[in-house]
């Protein structure tokens, strides 16, 4: 079976939400009734014999990619984890949502789903070992990539859009202090773990646990050992942005044992919306790796730490993921009032100002044609941080031979220079908009790049601005609020500069932003 490689790709990656439970084994303990495989965990919910749109729902909405040995955390641990380190992680799932930006789910006893039951946030799932019956908490798609849209008067939960909330490397920080904290030995974390697996009668079987809290352990010591230089540079990023390249680069050094050399300045990414994905080839800003969508759309699970053996033997949730993104159903016109003599008016200039780059859209949003192109820096102007990030020796690592499990590679990365005009649907929706978020609202994006303003504070609790069309901002040194934080276009990564497209159409620039809000 001759499909996806393990290259990269620069989808949110990184994430591994819940850190690596290296193996479980090889050492499970003689006399054990039923000999398992230790390494090797397959539950037949991760199995799919037909790709489809329903399957792509289920993997994209609740249970992930799996390889949960690799990317999960036995679920007795993790409530040992919450116990023990509230400081560090929320005393509840509800606590941990708010404080890393998840989005929190209450606890509902009545629901027939196991996850909404145990109140996790929305992104992350309980899945059962087959080997040891322990449920292993793994994450999603809609971990990063769904957003309660809030708006004065409205709000609504929408999937395919970025988490603009969500502190992905703040969480991984976290996990890495546990890692190295004096009470994550096996003593203290097996019998906080029993007991709360014996009150709330979560499948923790004697004898296996023993086994499993050891591996655990080891192999979360592992993982964040092997991330503390990437942790030191990330930990304090912006909510909704993701360090990338650089947490593949990670992976891939670790894949390969050998250094992956970064770029001085960290490529923040912004997590995108995903409703462009039908009418792209590539899925990162740069457009930097190019392959059959099936496999790009899977091959970023290796940051989070899949195996690559794991894509092989699932071949079909590439081909079901796709099929779901294109297709997703979507319901989100702009709340506020819209101009329509005005919008109407800023169609045939978008047309002729705007389309060449981003494509022209039916009047319910959808794109009618556009085509993918990369829009060299020089061109465009912006922020070079996510484009250089992608260094040679990153290059060279993520096309890597060694890489190739069944001989054929079907995702190629290179160093575009540029940046990929995004799909437009729903953008009113998506502040702060551009590669890094470095522009909160339409508004700013509209000003001529000399005159935007570049440090503020972004509200990040607040109901989106729908005058100014984005995130609601205040000047900096205003008192910072629960979810509020700086935001400095003086930093690289973060310049507010370039894309003077929409501020060069001078007073017909009203017109084309109010045709925005329509899409
Ligand atoms: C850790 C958060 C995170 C997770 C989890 C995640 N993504 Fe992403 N995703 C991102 C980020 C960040 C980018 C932008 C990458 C870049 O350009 O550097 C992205 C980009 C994408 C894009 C491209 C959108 C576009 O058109 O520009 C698609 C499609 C996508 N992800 C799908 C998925 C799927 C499918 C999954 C689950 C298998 C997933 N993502 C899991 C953060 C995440
Ligand atoms: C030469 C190609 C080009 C033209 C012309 C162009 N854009 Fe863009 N646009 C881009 C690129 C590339 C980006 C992404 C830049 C980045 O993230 O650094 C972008 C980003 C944007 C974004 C933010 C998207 C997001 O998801 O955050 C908006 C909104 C936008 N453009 C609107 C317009 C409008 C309106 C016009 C016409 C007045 C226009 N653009 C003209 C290339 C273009």
């Amino acid at each position: 079976m001759a499909m996806r490689r393990a290259t990269v790709l620069a989808l949110g990656a990184c994430l591994c939400a819940c850190s690596s439970a290296g193996p479980i084994g090889p050492a499970i303990p003689s006399g054990v009734p039923a000999p398992i495989d230790a390494t090797w965990s397959d539950p037949a919910e991760y199995r799919i014999d037909r790709a489809t749109e329903k399957e792509g729902e289920a993997i994209f909405e609740r249970t992930g990619i799996g390889d949960p040995y690799r990317t999960g955390l036995p679920y007795p641990i993790f409530l040992a984890l919450l116990e023990m380190h509230p400081e560090l992680l929320g005393a509840t799932p509800q606590a941990l949502a708010d404080r890393f930006g998840f989005t929190s789910r209450r606890a509902a006893p009545e629901s027939a789903d196991r996850d909404e039951r145990e109140g996790l946030p929305l992104g992350l799932h309980l899945t059962d070992d087959p080997n040891t019956r322990v449920p292993f908490l793994v994450h999603n798609c809609a971990l990063c990539h769904s957003e309660v849209v809030r708006w004065p008067g409205g709000e609504k939960l929408v999937v395919g859009l970025g988490n603009r909330r969500i502190r992905v490397h703040a969480f991984e920080d976290a996990l890495a202090k546990i890692a190295v904290a004096p009470d994550f030995d096996k003593e203290a974390v097996a019998s906080v773990a029993a007991r709360l697996a014996q009150d709330r009668g979560i499948r923790w079987p004697s004898e296996y646990r023993g086994t499993i809290v050891s591996q655990t352990i080891r192999g979360v010591k592992e993982r964040y050992a092997s991330r503390a230089g990437l942790l030191e540079r990330v930990r304090d990023g912006l909510p909704g942005r993701v360090a990338t390249i650089e947490s593949f680069a990670v992976a891939l050094g670790q894949l390969l044992h050998r250094d992956v050399e970064t770029s001085p300045t960290i490529g923040w990414a912004r997590i995108p919306d995903t409703i462009g994905y039908a009418q792209k080839r590539t899925l990162s800003w740069d457009g930097g790796s190019e392959g059959p969508s099936d496999a790009l759309v899977v091959d970023a699970d290796i940051a989070a730490g899949a195996r690559v053996e794991w894509l092989y033997k699932h071949p079909l949730q590439g081909a079901s993921l796709s099929t779901f993104l294109r297709h997703v159903p979507r319901d989100l016109r702009f709340p506020g009032a819209i101009d329509t003599g005005l919008a109407a008016r800023g169609k045939p200039i978008f047309e002729r100002a705007c389309a060449k780059c981003h494509g022209t859209y039916e009047d319910d949003g959808r794109a009618k044609s556009y085509v993918e192109k990369i829009v060299p820096l020089d061109y465009v102007d912006t922020d070079p941080a996510r484009a250089l990030a992608v260094t040679d020796s990153f290059v060279a690592a993520a096309n890597d031979p060694k890489l190739v499990v069944g001989g054929m590679r079907l995702v190629t990365t290179r160093r575009t220079m540029g940046y990929v005009p995004p799909v437009l649907t729903n953008i009113w929706a998506r502040a702060p908009y551009g590669h890094a978020g470095q522009w909160p609202s339409l508004a700013v994006l509209a000003t001529k790049p000399s005159q935007r303003p570049s440090r503020f504070v972004i509200r990040g609790e607040a109901p989106l601005d729908l005058e100014r069309v984005g995130v609601v901002t205040a000047d900096p040194g205003t008192p910072l609020g629960p979810g509020d934080y700086v935001q400095d276009g003086n930093v690289d990564g973060f310049r507010v500069s370039g894309h003077p497209f929409i501020a060069d159409l001078g007073n017909d620039s009203k017109a084309v932003v109010e045709y925005l809000k329509a899409l």
